[in-house]
Formats: structure tokens, C-alpha cells, sequence
């Protein structure tokens, strides 16, 4: 775990009550054992959520949403596990900060980034500040927005690599993150810095801008690091996600000065991609921020393609798009300063839905004239209604289209309705469920069974050699370190556990919703370990199957037929 030490996580996990929790932000009813509600991280409106008092856990049968407390709170209200104990911790008296037993030693990381951060910040206020300051003077930054957005000044004459190292920082560590190249001194040298900040508001990054030269490249950014992915991070989150609560919408730009910009006229829920595509990681913390997204990408071609291709990535979202363009060219920053706060907030305003954006779209390269064009462009149209819900605006499109290009309105109903139904048939997918072998349903089983009881981890322990599937093997591994470490174990504390470990976190979550029942008997644990360590026996068995195929010397046949048979355990 990042900050917090795994004792004070279970202690503030033990003094909350799931149930309590859960309860507060979804109407929750008794049923058995457990309570059911409907779940907040799927669309839907039955209760397919089950919080159970006895595991601390909560799982839904229908999305397959499950952790504990924590989790809950995170997803929910989109902040960081770390943050989640923290809230929760504040609410039962129990500190996660300044307390020497409750704090792990923070990662040097961050404190390195803090570091810079505050030295860059410092660095533009001194007389070798002065041009940097004129630069952001002139681009209309005053003082009140370079606080507001930590923007800093790196100096060839001013060290950070030197002033690190004399907080006794290794040179290494300093390469490691990102600050300093393979010849010991600094990346960043004249430029304006912005820090960048992850998810929950720590600096991990800098993009750092030329001001007084032509270097051939505008920006340089820090380079990849394990807490710094251009993939996984949004410009401006942390300050964007605060607003999101008067306003549930989200602006994405591309460029941090048009985040900084936008801030200036009193808009502050905006975010930027800084150049990059939105990823897939973009899209899901983009679900979880708001209901409403405006793309407002530059005025340019590359603007155009960055907003069919979010588009593409956001649509089945669920999430409510729409789209600005801005004219000539500009970026938000230009539009900003050339046309001025009312005019921006109008284009904000006055955004187009995805479905009038994509028509226009679809108009480009027509020529009207032409009646295959013209022909095409509805076609085109009346497919990209079929995936429009709201019945008005499907109406409203179709009588637009009837009157602009005189055709019958019901021909272009009869159309949309054929297609309507042919598509029904072919998009009516069913969400694969993975599907195990009797190896992998052993391995789901023991991993469950071993988070409810110590006796399977022993067991577990002894007997089996080597589970097949990496993540079940790291996850058994974890479990056992787990148990000998703290002596007890709860399914709940583990997910807390494993929190930063993306990857065995979801095998879990996948075991944990399967639905697997809760009494075992002693024997299906030895049936389990047996197809276990049956699955090694089968791959060693055809492994010298085929050997024997391949072999032609006779004698040789004999001796690997002899083995097959001594690992199937019969006699000559
Ligand atoms: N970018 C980058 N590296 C570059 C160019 C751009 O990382 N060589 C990123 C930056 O995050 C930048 C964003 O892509 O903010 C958009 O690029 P661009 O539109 O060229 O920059 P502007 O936002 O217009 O910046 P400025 O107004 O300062 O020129
Ligand atoms: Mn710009």
C-alpha cells in the first residue's frame, strides 16, 4: 500500500460497518443474511447488489462490481483508495497522517516531486525569473493563476539535479524519476514548468514549455515512470473533479494552456488529454467523473480527428456527449483571448449533440447536387439514428431531412425501421461470461475458500506444487504471505491489501463474483488440490507424447511409454 500502513487500514476497516456505509449512498434492504440494493456502478434499477455484514464485502450479480468498504467509496465517489481511507478514517477518529505508527514512510517519489515542484515555483519569482514572467505576463497568466497551477521556472544556472542531491536524493533516483539524464543534470533547462498532478492531486510529472528560444520542441514532458502514464492521467482532474460537484459536466481540451486559460474566465471543470489520444483507462475515469462530457479539442484537422476518435472511444459510455469546433483553427486558448469570455461561454453553451455533430460531419465531401451524394448522405444519416434513444430527436431528423432534401418523409421512416430491425438482431449481443476449465474452477474455488478459511491456506500450502494460472499464483502467494504475516485473515482486509495491484485485484473481484457457495466439505478441498496437481501431471504426460510421436528409435519409445505410465502411477 502507497501511504498508509496495512494496520492502520484494517483498524479503520474494522471500526466501520460496511453496511452503515453502503447505506448512505444506496437505499439498502435486509434480506437474510444480507442486505440488497440496486447498484450504483451499473445502469439499472433492480437490486442486483448484495452487501454482505459478515464478509465487509459488497458484490453485484449483475456487473460483477464487488470489493469493500474502501473500494466502494472510491468508485463511487471517484477518488483514490488512499483517499477513501482517509475519509473513512477521519469518520471513526482514526489518523492517517502525521502519526508515526499510522504512516508508512511515503514513497520518495512523491516527496522528490514536491521537492521540484516548489523549487521550480520558487525559481520564477527571482531575478532570473524575470523573462519567464514577461513571457506569461504577455500571454495574459497574471500572478493569482501561476499560483492556482504551480507553474514554475526551471534555470540552466539553477540545479534542481544539485539541490536534490543535497536533500540527499541519489543521482539514480533522480534518473529513476524522470528529473535528471544519464549524465547527472537536469531534463527540464529554461522552461516554463507546469507540474502535472495524478488522480489524487500529487505532482508526478512536468510539462515543461520554451519561452525565450526556438527549441525544436515546444513542450518536453517527463518521460513514462510506474506513477507518471500520459494514458492514465488527465491535466487539471484534481481541480476539475471538485467543480464537478455544482456542475456535472466535463470539458476536455488538449492543451494545459487551455485548461489555465478556460480557468481564468471562471471555468474550471475542465481537463486535458495534452496531446495524446483518450485511452481506454481516460474513458473509465471519464465514467466515473460526470454525466455530461463537451469535447472541446483545437479548431484544426488534428482537433477534428482527436473528436471523432474520443467519439468512437466515449460512445457507448452512457455519458452525455457533445461537442464544441471551434472556428479558424483556434485552440480554446486563442478563441479565448481573440473573441473574449462571453463568446467562449456561448460556444459552451450553444454545443452541438453528437447526433447534430455527426450529421454535419457526415456533409463534408458532398456535393448536394449530385443525387448519389445526396442519397448517401441519408443512408448515412438514418444509420446513425438507429443508435439515437430519444424518439423526438429521431422524428425531428427524419422530417429535417424530408423537407431539406424533398423526400417522402414515411420512405425515410420505412427505412430507418428496416434498419432498425436488422440491427436489433445483430447487435443483440450476450456479455461473455469467461468460461473455466475443471483446472481454472479448481483454482477460482481454492482462492475462495482460502480467503474464508486458514485451514485451506494450510492446505493449500503443503500440497500444491504450482498453480497454472499466474494471477491465481500470485494471489495464492499473497494470500499466504498475508496470513503468516498478520496470523488472521478477512476477505475484506485482503481486497484492502491488494489494493495497488491492479491486476490480481480484478482476478479477485472475478472469483468474488462468481457466485461460488459458501459450505465446503474438507474433500472438495482435496478434490480441488488433486485436479490441481493433476493439470501438471497431464501437461508433462503430453509433452512426452509427443516426444514418443516424434521418436523412431524403438528402444527410446520404450523408455518414454515406461514414464507416461509411471507418472499415470501404473505398474508394468
Ligand atoms: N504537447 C506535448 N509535446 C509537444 C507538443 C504538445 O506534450 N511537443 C502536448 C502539451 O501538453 C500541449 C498539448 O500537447 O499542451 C497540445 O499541444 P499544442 O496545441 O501544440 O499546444 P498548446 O496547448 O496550444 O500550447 P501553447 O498555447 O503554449 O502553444
Ligand atoms: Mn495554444
Amino acid at each position: 500500500m502507497a501511504y498508509i500502513s496495512n494496520d492502520v487500514i484494517n483498524e479503520i476497516r474494522n471500526k466501520t460497518d460496511i453496511v452503515d456505509v453502503v447505506s448512505k449512498y444506496v437505499n439498502l434492504t435486509k434480506k437474510g443474511k444480507n442486505y440488497i440494493g440496486v447498484c450504483p456502478f451499473h445502469d439499472d434499477h433492480s437490486p442486483s447488489m448484495s452487501v454482505s455484514p459478515e464478509k465487509q464485502i459488497f458484490t453485484c450479480f449483475s456487473c460483477g462490481a464487488t470489493g469493500n468498504v474502501f473500494t466502494f467509496v472510491a468508485d463511487f465517489e471517484k477518488i483514490s483508495f488512499v483517499e477513501a481511507v482517509r475519509l473513512l478514517g477521519e469518520k471513526v477518529g482514526v489518523s492517517t497522517q502525521g502519526n508515526s505508527f499510522a504512516v508508512e514512510k511515503k514513497d520518495d517519489y512523491f516527496e522528490i516531486y514536491e521537492l521540484a515542484n516548489k523549487f521550480y515555483q520558487n525559481s520564477l519569482f527571482t531575478s532570473l525569473g524575470k523573462n519567464a514572467i514577461e513571457y506569461l505576463e504577455g500571454r495574459n497568466i497574471d500572478k493569482e493563476t501561476i499560483k492556482k497551477f504551480g507553474i514554475g521556472l526551471s534555470i540552466q544556472k539553477v540545479s534542481l539535479t544539485d539541490y536534490l542531491v543535497n536533500k540527499k536524493y541519489s543521482v539514480d533516483k533522480l534518473n529513476e524519476v524522470g528529473l535528471t539524464n544519464d549524465n547527472g543534470n537536469d531534463i527540464f533547462i529554461n522552461r516554463i514548468m507546469f507540474p502535472i498532478y495524478d488522480l489524487s492531486g500529487n505532482p508526478v510529472a512536468f510539462s515543461g514549455r520554451i519561452y525565450n528560444t526556438k527549441d525544436t520542441s515546444k513542450y518536453v514532458n517527463t518521460k513514462e515512470t510506474d506513477k507518471f502514464k500520459k494514458g492514465k492521467i488527465l491535466y487539471n482532474y484534481h481541480i476539475a473533479k471538485e467543480h464537478l460537484k455544482k456542475n456535472d459536466t466535463i470539458i476536455i481540451m488538449e492543451g494545459q494552456m487551455d485548461v489555465i486559460r478556460a480557468s481564468t474566465i471562471g471555468i474550471n471543470n475542465c481537463i486535458a488529454t495534452m496531446g495524446t489520444a483518450l485511452t481506454k483507462d481516460h474513458r473509465n475515469i471519464l465514467k466515473n467523473m460526470a454525466n455530461n462530457i463537451i469535447l472541446c479539442f483545437d479548431g484544426d484537422a488534428a482537433g477534428e480527428k482527436a473528436t471523432i476518435s474520443a467519439i468512437e472511444l466515449l460512445e457507448d459510455t452512457g455519458i452525455n456527449i457533445k461537442v464544441v469546433r471551434l472556428p479558424n483553427g483556434m485552440d480554446p486558448d486563442e478563441y479565448i483571448i481573440k473573441e473574449g469570455k462571453e463568446s467562449f461561454l456561448y460556444q459552451i453553451e450553444s454545443a452541438s449533440n453528437l447526433i447534430d455533430y455527426k450529421m454535419e460531419l457526415l456533409k463534408k465531401n458532398k456535393d448536394f447536387g449530385n443525387i448519389k451524394d445526396i442519397s448517401s448522405y441519408i443512408n448515412s444519416v438514418i444509420s446513425e439514428l438507429v443508435n439515437e434513444k430519444d424518439d423526438i430527436v429521431i422524428e425531428l431528423n427524419l422530417k429535417k431531412i424530408a423537407t431539406s432534401f424533398n423526400v417522402n418523409y414515411d420512405t425515410l421512416l420505412d427505412k430507418y425501421n428496416d434498419l432498425k430491425k436488422k440491427n436489433k438482431t445483430v447487435t443483440k449481443e450476450v456479455k461473455p461470461r469467461k468460461v473455466y476449465d475443471k483446472y481454472g474452477q479448481a483454482e477460482n474455488n481454492l482462492i475462495y475458500y482460502m480467503l474464508k478459511d486458514s485451514k485451506v491456506i494450510n492446505m493449500v500450502e503443503k500440497r500444491v506444487g504450482y498453480f497454472p494460472t499466474k494471477n491465481i499464483r500470485q494471489l495464492s502467494n499473497e494470500i499466504i504471505y498475508y496470513f503468516h504475516k498478520y496470523g488472521i485473515i478477512s476477505v475484506a482486509d485482503f481486497i484492502s491489501y491488494i489494493s495497488d495491484k491492479e491486476e490480481l485485484l480484478r482476478t479477485l473481484k472475478d472469483i468474488l463474483a462468481m457466485n461460488i457457495k459458501e459450505e465446503f466439505q474438507i474433500e472438495e478441498i482435496e478434490d480441488y488440490i488433486f485436479v490441481i496437481n493433476e493439470y501438471h501431471k497431464e501437461v508433462k504426460i503430453n509433452d512426452l507424447n509427443k516426444k514418443l510421436r516424434e521418436e523412431k528409435d524403438p528402444l527410446k519409445q520404450a523408455k518414454l511409454s515406461e514414464e507416461i505410465m509411471k507418472i499415470r502411477g501404473v505398474k508394468k
